[in-house]
This record gives C-alpha cells, sequence and structure tokens, in this order.
C-alpha cells in the first residue's frame, strides 16, 4: 500500500509558539505524526505536554498570539481514485477552505464543551446547522438526524434537547451534545481530546463504543487524547507519548505497553495500577512538566529522568530515531537503556 494510501494525516516539524511579554512558550515543539486511514492514534502524556495544542494546530484554531509553522498534509482520496494533498499548515485560519475542512472532514471533541457551542443559539440549530452544512440540505431530514445522533450518545428526552440552550444542560449532557455533533457528519478524521473526563463511568464506556462504531462503520480515523493510559490501551492502534511539546515515543499499542523505550514511557507506565504489573510497586514521576519558556538544550525530560547523563543528555537537543520499524524513540541512550 503506497504512503497516500495508508495516511490520512502527516504532521512534521509542527511547532506552535506563542509571543508573550515574558517570552516564547514553544507549546508544541516539533512534533512529527502520521495518523493512519481508519485507525486510532492515541496521544498520551501528562497536563502540559502540548496535546491539546497540537490538536489545535491541526484545525488551525490555536488562539492569537500562537502561530503555526511546519506541515500538515491531508491526503484526501478523488473520486478518480487518486490523491489530492493539502497543507493545513498554510491555510488562512479564517479562510472558506479550513472552515469547510473543520467540522466536515475533520471533527473535533473538546475537552471543555463550551468551546464547541455558541451560548446564543440552541443546541438543535447548531447540531442541524453542521448536519446542514456537510451531511444533507433538507431541513427535516437534519431535524431527523439530530435527534437520532443525540439518542446514540445516550442523551435523554431529545426532542426537547433540541430546542434548549447549552447552558440549559448539565455537564455531562453538554459533553454528549458535542459528542453527537461532532459524529454527525461522519468525519474523515474525529479528534477527542479527553473526551470523556466529565462523565461517569458507564456513558463513559458508551462513548468510547460510539467512537469505535464510527471507526468501524465509516472507516475514520481517530486522534484519541488523553492522559489514561488504561484508555490508550482499549481504543489505540498506534500511541505517540508526548513530553514538553515534543513526540519521545511512536508505535503501535502492544509494543508501547510490551516493549517500551523512552524513559518517560516507562515512567508512564509504571505509574499506572494494572492487570499485568500488579505485583510491582506503583511509582509516580517526581517533579513536573517544566515550563516551556527559556528552556536549557538537551533532553525535555533530562531534569526528571532517573538515566540522565551529565553532559550527554543536556548538551543538544535530541532526534527522533527510528529503532525497529515503525518504532521511533527520542532518548540518546535508548540502547544502554533498554540492554
Ligand atoms: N492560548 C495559550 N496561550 C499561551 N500558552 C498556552 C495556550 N494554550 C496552551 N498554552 C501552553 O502550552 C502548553 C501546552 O498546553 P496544552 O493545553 O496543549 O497541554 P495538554 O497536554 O493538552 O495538557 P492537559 O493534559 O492539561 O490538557 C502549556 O504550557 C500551556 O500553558
Ligand atoms: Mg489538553
Amino acid at each position: 500500500m503506497s504512503q497516500q494510501e495508508n495516511v490520512i494525516l502527516e504532521m512534521k516539524d509542527v511547532k506552535v509558539q506563542f509571543r508573550l511579554d515574558e517570552g516564547l512558550l514553544k507549546a508544541v515543539d516539533g512534533v512529527d505524526l502520521r495518523i493512519k486511514r481508519g485507525k486510532t492514534l492515541g496521544i498520551v502524556g501528562e497536563s502540559g505536554c502540548g496535546k491539546s495544542v497540537t490538536s489545535q494546530a491541526l484545525l488551525r484554531i490555536v488562539p492569537k498570539p500562537g502561530e503555526v509553522q511546519g506541515e500538515i498534509r491531508l491526503s484526501r482520496k478523488k473520486p478518480d481514485g487518486t490523491y489530492d494533498v493539502v497543507d493545513l499548515a498554510k491555510l488562512d485560519p479564517r479562510g472558506s477552505e479550513i472552515r469547510d475542512i473543520r467540522g466536515g472532514e475533520i471533527a473535533m471533541i473538546f475537552q471543555e464543551p463550551m468551546k464547541a457551542f455558541s451560548p446564543i443559539h440552541t443546541v438543535g440549530n447548531q447540531i442541524m446547522e453542521a448536519i446542514l452544512l456537510h451531511a444533507t440540505d433538507n431541513k427535516d431530514e437534519a431535524y431527523r438526524l439530530g435527534v437520532e445522533i443525540l439518542k446514540k450518545v445516550g442523551m435523554s428526552n431529545p426532542e426537547q434537547r433540541m430546542s434548549e440552550y447549552p447552558h440549559q444542560l448539565s455537564g455531562g449532557m453538554r459533553q454528549r451534545a458535542m459528542i453527537a455533533m461532532a459524529l454527525s457528519c461522519n468525519p474523515a478524521i474525529l479528534i477527542a481530546d479527553e473526551p470523556t473526563t466529565a462523565l461517569d463511568v458507564t456513558v463513559q464506556a458508551q462513548v468510547l463504543q460510539l467512537i469505535n462504531d464510527l471507526k468501524s462503520s465509516h472507516d475514520t480515523s481517530v486522534i484519541f487524547i488523553t492522559h489514561d493510559l488504561g484508555v490508550i490501551a482499549e481504543m489505540s492502534d498506534d500511541v505517540a507519548v508526548m513530553y514538553l511539546g515534543k513526540v519521545v515515543e511512536y508505535t503501535d499499542v502492544d509494543t508501547l505497553f510490551h516493549n517500551p523505550q523512552h524513559p518517560y514511557t516507562k515512567a508512564l507506565l509504571n505509574s499506572i495500577p494494572s492487570l499485568i504489573r500488579s505485583n510491582k510497586r506503583l511509582e509516580s514521576i517526581e517533579g513536573t512538566v517544566p515550563f516551556p519558556m527559556n528552556l536549557p538544550k538537551g533532553c525535555g525530560f533530562y531534569t526528571r529522568c532517573k538515566m540522565a547523563k551529565d553532559g550527554v543528555c543536556n548538551v543538544e537537543d535530541v532526534p527522533l530515531v527510528e529503532v525497529a520499524a515503525g518504532h521511533s524513540v527520542r532518548c540518546l541512550l535508548v540502547d544502554e537503556v533498554n540492554n
């Protein structure tokens, strides 16, 4: 299979910087990622690693004064079977091309549901607007589809919810309404940024199931962002581990759990209660993610890494290197640490 058939979206050296009075904040600092057609890429990492800003870059919704650099190549299949590639990083963030892509080809479930809704229109109007833009131009059909998708995400009284405003819904209901809106256009790529944090466990399971149903029925590619490795294990085909605005390890989900190579990935795995590792003591990762401004050269994980070597790891920035087919690691000591 050619690269274009297999990979729907590729990010190359993507950077997002905020020029603030205090200095240059590097929220995303050279991210390389591939999202395969019909597969789920899990993105995992602690708070502040740049997971949400990476997805904002992709949709070109980074708030000012953020700037996006690098390449974000979306590959679309044309009716004649050939592929056409558009670099989302080069598009005008307010232009019509990216607006058509947002909510159509690429939909997003946000970490905070209020971000997805306008407070001055009813939930129904907003869901119908998305459906009318991308799925049908018949209003009655759009209403019917809206009610149907609200039912699918487990919303009680869907007809009534359609006529309510976002602030009238509870947090959990708003989350479901947003998921409904994202799913309503059968996107080619669905970005789910911590989609279930506000939900109780049973609803959480239903939502994960919904996302997987969409994936198998429509061959949707999913980018699933979470700090929960249990959810990563359940949902992902491939996983990118992020630390301080960079991908530090990228591989398939089985390799990630059975043969992790980066000290940060290992530390994350050691910090979760796991059925496989239940006899091992849990260790939390000492310290916190540094603030991404005026950072010294070298590996971002240097200050917290138990394996780190002075004069080696804190000298030059560390490249992401392929250690096996489809498995990349950003660590100068990768051979030493794993032998
Ligand atoms: N609009 C903004 N302006 C300035 N800095 C920002 C902005 N949004 C995010 N940042 C900074 O960029 C870095 C990455 O943030 P991001 O929200 O992507 O983290 P995250 O990995 O999604 O974390 P979490 O797990 O808490 O959601 C953080 O240091 C954050 O403070
Ligand atoms: Mg986030």
